[in-house]
């Protein structure tokens, strides 16, 4: 098995290699044409990473099933056969949206909300959170998105006491069920039938703007104290940096409610 695993992965690095020495489209297609060295680079990436565990291997993304033809640079649809939940749900955030309507990928240059300026021509696929060759989460979960965003929110994160829960653990192979990433909030984690999922739609939790607190914060914090901190936007924009001060309205009408109600109860 293993044997058969390397002849694969050999034939089509050399593939590779050969489409890149011959290739006319080499420089025209792709500014800089792969090197031995990144190759090498990409072959270590992905010996390391749980694909390869996994025997999903070089050829999985780079070769179309059904054609046996080479694809030099894959794109979500590569995905999609082992992954439809992420790809799905990617496609409908801000994020993926352009690319669902065959729009050419987002970048931050074309963003309202502030952006690292390093960072201005970045597209956004599979690739950029999780080098698709590593499929890293841990780096996906936080830096990732600290490569873009800029905003006092996201800046903040590094403060808050979520954060010093993600940076307790270590080096886990994946962020916990225990801490709370920049993911935890915004692409978080689902449960269907028969597995939990990560949903990719970036804008699912932030419309309405109380479903995070069902969704996610209700996972560790009581109804109201979860509800105080979602609506303070002072708080939000420290990134949950203290407790709650907000005393909301309706939560204090639900709760004169349920006390005439529970009183009528005790009265009948
Ligand atoms: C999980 C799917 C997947 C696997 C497995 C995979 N690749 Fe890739 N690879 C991609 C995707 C997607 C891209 C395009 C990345 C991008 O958008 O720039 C890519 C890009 C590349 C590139 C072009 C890089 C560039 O900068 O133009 C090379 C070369 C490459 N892969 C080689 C390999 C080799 C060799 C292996 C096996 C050791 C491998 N890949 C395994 C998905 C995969
Ligand atoms: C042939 C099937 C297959 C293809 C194609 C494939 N994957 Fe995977 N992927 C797997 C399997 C199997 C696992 C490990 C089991 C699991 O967690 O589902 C996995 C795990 C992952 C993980 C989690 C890694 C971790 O450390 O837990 C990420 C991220 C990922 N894949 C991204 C991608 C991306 C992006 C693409 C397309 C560029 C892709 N995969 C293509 C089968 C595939
Ligand atoms: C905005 C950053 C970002 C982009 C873009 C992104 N991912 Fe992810 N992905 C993550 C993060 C973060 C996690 C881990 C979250 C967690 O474990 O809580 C993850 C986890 C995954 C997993 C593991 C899910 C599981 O349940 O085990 C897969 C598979 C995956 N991504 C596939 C993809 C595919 C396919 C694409 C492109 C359609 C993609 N990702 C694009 C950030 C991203
Ligand atoms: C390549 C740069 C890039 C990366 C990496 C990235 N984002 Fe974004 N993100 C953007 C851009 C661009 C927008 C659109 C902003 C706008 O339209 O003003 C955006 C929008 C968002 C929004 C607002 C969605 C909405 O519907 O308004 C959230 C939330 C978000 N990103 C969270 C994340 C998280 C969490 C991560 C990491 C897991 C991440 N982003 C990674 C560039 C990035
Ligand atoms: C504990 C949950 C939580 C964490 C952790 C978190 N956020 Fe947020 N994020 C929110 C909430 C709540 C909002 C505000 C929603 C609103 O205004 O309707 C928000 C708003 C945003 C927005 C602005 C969307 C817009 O259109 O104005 C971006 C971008 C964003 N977060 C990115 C990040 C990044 C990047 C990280 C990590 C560095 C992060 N967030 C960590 C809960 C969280
Ligand atoms: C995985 C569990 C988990 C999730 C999910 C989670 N938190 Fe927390 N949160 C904690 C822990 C643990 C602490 C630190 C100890 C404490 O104050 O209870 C904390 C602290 C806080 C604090 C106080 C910070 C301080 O400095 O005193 C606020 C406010 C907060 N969380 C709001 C939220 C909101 C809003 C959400 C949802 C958007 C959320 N949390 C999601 C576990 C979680």
């Amino acid at each position: 098995m293993k044997s058969a695993l390397y002849s694969t992965i050999t034939r089509l690095l050399i593939l590779l290699l050969v489409f890149y020495a011959v290739s006319p489209f080499t420089t025209a297609a792709i500014a800089d044409p792969i090197s031995q060295e990144q190759l090498e680079e990409i072959h270590q990436l992905w010996q390391a990473s749980t694909h390869a565990l996994a025997e999903v291997n070089c050829s999985s993304c780079h070769q179309n099933q059904e054609t046996k033809a080479l694809i030099v640079k894959p794109n979500q649809e590569s995905c999609r056969s082992c992954h439809e939940a992420e790809v799905e749900t990617f496609l409908f955030g801000k994020h993926g949206i352009r690319l669902h309507e065959n729009l050419s990928p987002l970048t931050p240059a074309m963003a309202n909300i502030p952006m690292k300026e390093s960072a201005l021509e970045k597209q956004i696929n599979c690739n950029t959170c999780h080098d698709v060759h590593a499929v890293n989460t841990v780096v996906a979960a936080v830096d990732s998105c600290l490569s873009c965003h800029n905003d006092p929110h996201s800046l903040n994160y590094k403060k808050s006491q979520h954060s010093k829960l993600f940076l307790a653990e270590g080096k886990l192979p994946r962020p916990s069920v225990e801490s709370v990433t920049c993911a935890t909030c915004h692409l978080p984690r689902q449960e269907t039938d028969d597995k939990v999922f990560v949903n990719h739609n970036n804008t699912y939790t932030l419309l309405p703007r109380d479903r995070m607190v069902k969704e996610v914060c209700m996972n560790c914090h009581g109804m109201e104290y979860s509800y105080n901190s979602i609506f303070d936007d002072e708080l939000v924009e420290t990134n949950f940096d203290r407790l709650p001060k907000l005393h909301l309205e309706t939560i204090e009408l639900v709760r004169k409610l349920e006390k005439r109600r529970s009183s009528q109860e005790t009265q009948d």
